[in-house]
This record gives C-alpha cells, structure tokens and sequence, in this order.
C-alpha cells in the first residue's frame, strides 16, 4: 500500500483490507498518535460531505498532521475555469496525500494518473467509495467477528448508490452471499451483478423487505440519492420506496446490525434507533480509525 493510490477498492488485496483493519483496530485503542508530525495532506471536496471530510480531517489532525483544500468547488479557482488536471498539479506540490470526492465517475483515477502524491478517492459520481467500504468492512468485522461466509441485505438505491458497489466488490472476497432489495428503477447495474458470477457467488433480487430478513447477518440501507437523478419524476416515484421500521427487525439474528453510509432521510425510522441493532452511528465512528490507518500506511508510516 505504501505510496499506492486508492482509487477502485479493488486497487487493494484482500491482505490489504486485513492489515487496514489491524491498523484501524489499533488506532481505536491509542487514536492519537503523533505520526505525520506536521505533514501536509489535502483535502479537495468538489462535493459536499459531513462524514468522509471531517472523519479524515479528524484522522489528520489526531496524526498531528495538517488540512489544507476546499469543502466545495465554488471556494476554489475551478470557477474561474481551472481544470481538474492543473488543480491535481497544483496542490499536489503543497501536500503529501490528496482525499479527494468528485461528483464525475473516473474523475479520482485521472487525478490520480496526473498526481505526484498518492490519491485517496473519497467517492467519485456513482462509482467507488472505498474508504466507506474499508471502515464499512471494519463494522461488519467487529460486529460479526468475522467476514467470511455472511448473509448480506442491501437495500434501497443499488443503482447509483456507490458504496455499494466497492462494498459487494469487496465482500465478495469474503464468499458472501447477497440479496438486493430495491424499486425496479434502482436495481444493482449488471456489471456487479456479472462480477458476482464471475466470482461464483450467490445473489438474489427482490422488491420488498419481507421474511427473507430472518436470515441476514446484515442489511445495508443506502439512501435514494436525489442529487443523482436527471429526472426528478423518477426520483419522485422512488424517494419513499423503503422504510426500515423497528417492528420489521422482530425475528432476526440477535447479532444482526443495519448499517447505513448516512446520511439518511427517512429510510430508517428514528424508532431502529434505540434498537440493539442498529449500528449506523458507531459505524461513522470508526471512519476515523479506519482512515488514519489508511493515510498511514500510504504514506509508510505503519
Ligand atoms: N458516508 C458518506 O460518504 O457521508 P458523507 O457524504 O457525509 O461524506
């Protein structure tokens, strides 16, 4: 991993998830840990985001390391036209690593192509988020105390919904079995779905939350997404497709947690709050272990 972009989750090994979650568990015991010692890193946000940049900003700052960037692309000279390339040439003399969240798919590789520092990708349009799916992977570890063999719900938008897509790629090193919940408009694309058979993974499809639940290990709600639809009618005609209430959870596994990338909007009830199984919470917590052990190790200092 050391000076190797994160791009794909697929970028990285399945020995490299394992020695990201033996790092991340070691920073959730000692969090500060004065390893950057004043390093500078980047953090480039040309679209809006709570927990990804002030979970790595934590992360940095826990290192004893610096934060320079943007939170939105109208503070920076890309509204005067600047392109993407010359602002990756630019910053990338000023910092020793670059988080960056673009809302065009492909746009975290060419950036990292064009980059002199490793680029860590914090979620490019609707294709990969993979530091959600390495904490996400760390969540499920802790909870379930393995990742291998487990029955894994997704549920809501499998279409656009990116952390979905680096979560299945990454789980199906794990022999995961998957069931899809989610409205016909929004189903999981084919080519996950062809990954998974290329794999040799069993996955099912289906519309509705029902008795099939008993079964998970767990379920994974992803918010329908408005800022990814070019038709607001669609969008309209989806938004309500799935809420999770607390009496739906009656029956399933004691140890079954849902988790959820957040943000949400209505698709989980505040009732499965209070509920034994509901981790939502504690997983954002842990972006910030998972995450200072992914800075470390890019820049080889674990
Ligand atoms: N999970 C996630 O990516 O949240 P933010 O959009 O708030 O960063």
């Amino acid at each position: 991993m050391k000076n190797t972009s994160l791009v794909s989750i697929t970028d990285y090994s399945k020995a490299d998830y394992m020695k990201i979650m033996e790092v991340a568990a070691d920073f959730e015991k000692n969090s500060y840990q004065n390893l950057l010692n004043g390093k500078v890193i980047g953090t480039l946000f040309f679209e809006p985001s709570t927990r990804t940049r002030l979970s790595f900003e934590s992360a940095i700052s826990r290192l004893g390391g610096k934060v320079i960037g943007f939170s939105e692309s109208g503070s920076s000279s890309v509204t005067k036209g600047e392109t993407l390339y010359d602002t990756i040439k630019v910053v990338s003399n000023y910092a020793e690593l670059i988080v960056m969240r673009h809302p065009l798919e492909g746009s975290a590789r060419y950036a990292s192509e064009n980059s002199n520092v490793p680029l860590v990708n914090a979620g490019d349009g609707a294709n990969q988020h993979p530091t959600q799916t390495l904490l996400d992977l760390y969540s499920i570890l802790k909870t379930q105390n393995t990742l291998d063999n487990l029955n894994i719900f997704m549920v809501g938008d499998l279409k656009y919904g990116r952390t979905v897509h680096s979560l299945l790629m990454a789980l199906s090193e794990f022999d995961a079995t998957f069931t899809f919940i989610s409205p016909d408009e929004l189903k999981m694309p084919q080519e996950y779905k062809d990954y998974l058979n290329k794999k040799g993974l069993k996955f099912s499809e289906q519309k509705d939350i029902d008795e099939a639940v008993k079964v998970a290990d767990i379920i994974y709600m992803t918010r329908v997404q408005k800022e990814r639809f070019s038709d607001p009618i669609e969008y309209e005609r989806t938004k309500n497709a799935y809420v999770l209430k607390r009496e739906m959870l009656e029956g399933t596994k004691e140890s079954m947690r849902v988790l959820h990338p957040l943000p949400r909007v209505n698709e989980i009830d505040t009732d499965v709050d209070s509920s034994p199984h509901a981790y939502y919470f504690e997983q954002t917590e842990n972006g910030v272990y998972v995450r200072q052990a992914i800075i470390s190790l890019i820049l080889g200092l674990k």
